[in-house]
């Protein structure tokens, strides 16, 4: 049975009980509106742990003023319900007044990581995210967090807290999940008309055709990052490429040339919907990365 709790006091308790049994802990934060690529997460969750947490809470403090946090899409029962599917033994949807009470002033801050890319686009998301993930891993206290490689910087950031923070935690990133198109799963892809989605496809088979690139031996960082931007290149005035750059998959720094592994990082904006994607590439004949 999977257990309901929107009260950080009985999450507490929860997971007292759990470490007295000396039960491992497997967390999953998420925003709700669930779908395949969460339930990836809870299925790597369950193969590790011994008990699953899995958090629903669309936070204010990542959400800038102008931005989707009051239609952001929420079904907090066919959540639950996917969560069960999944065999998750809590689901931990606190409410907003009960995460961040009156006079809330404390910010978790990852400097340099958190202002490029995303960053850039959105100033204080990262801190918003930093914040609300300090405060869910002090409540859940997990062994291990499941994150997805889908928000790359966003993993690369709470890896990084983490690591600074001395928290005990190991963070482990999941592969991304896709439509059978190529689209990367999104709650926000609701947004999405048909011919939307046939834009928003520029974004994976730029990325695609950038891996093919590399592994046939283009290593030129300038080459790769015009070679993404024309990819991604429409006639559709209102489809733009935000960002579109190979970095260093620890630092985020933009590289010049490719001598190992290297992501390729790219937003697309179509319309009002900005689509993430990014892809671990690295020279033919490199050992598999290790996420
Ligand atoms: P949310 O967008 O709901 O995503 C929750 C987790 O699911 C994140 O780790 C995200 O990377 C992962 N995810 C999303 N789409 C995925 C896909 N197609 N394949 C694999 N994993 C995917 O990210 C957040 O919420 C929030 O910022 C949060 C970390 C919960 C903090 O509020």
């Amino acid at each position: 049975m999977t257990r309901v709790v929107r009260d950080p006091d009985e999450m507490r308790d929860v997971v007292a009980t759990a470490k007295r049994n000396r039960f491992s802990v497997g967390f999953v934060p998420t925003m709700g509106a669930l779908h395949e690529g969460h339930r990836s997460l809870m299925r790597a969750s369950w193969r590790e742990n011994d008990r699953t947490v899995v958090s629903i809470y669309v936070n204010p403090l990542q959400f800038a003023p102008q931005e989707d946090f009051e239609r952001y899409p929420r079904n907090l029962e066919r959540d639950v319900e996917s969560c069960a599917a999944e065999k998750v033994d809590v689901v931990f949807a606190p409410a907003v007044a009960r995460m961040r009470p009156p006079g809330h002033s404390t910010s978790v801050a990852v400097a340099g990581l958190s202002h490029d890319f995303e960053g850039a686009q959105r100033p204080g998301h990262f801190d918003g995210v930093a914040t609300i993930v300090a405060a869910l891993f002090c409540l859940v206290q997990p062994d291990r967090a499941y994150l997805g490689q889908k928000d790359f910087q966003q993993a690369v950031v709470i890896r990084r807290m983490v690591r600074d923070l001395q928290m005990p935690v190991r963070v482990v990133v999941c592969p991304i999940v896709r439509d059978p198109d190529g689209l990367a799963l999104s709650s926000r892809n609701v947004y999405l008309s048909a011919e939307d989605r046939t834009e928003g496809l520029r974004l994976p088979r730029a990325l695609e055709k950038a891996e093919r690139a590399v592994l046939g031996g283009e290593a030129d960082g300038d080459l790769l990052r015009t070679m993404l931007r024309d990819a991604m290149r429409s006639s559709r005035r209102d489809v733009t490429v935000d960002y579109a750059d190979v970095v260093h998959p620890e630092t985020l720094v933009s590289l010049g040339k490719i001598d190992g592994h290297a992501v390729l990082l790219a937003c697309l904006r179509v319309g009002a919907v900005r689509l993430l994607d990014n892809r671990v590439v690295a020279p033919a004949g490199t050992p598999a990365w290790e996420a």
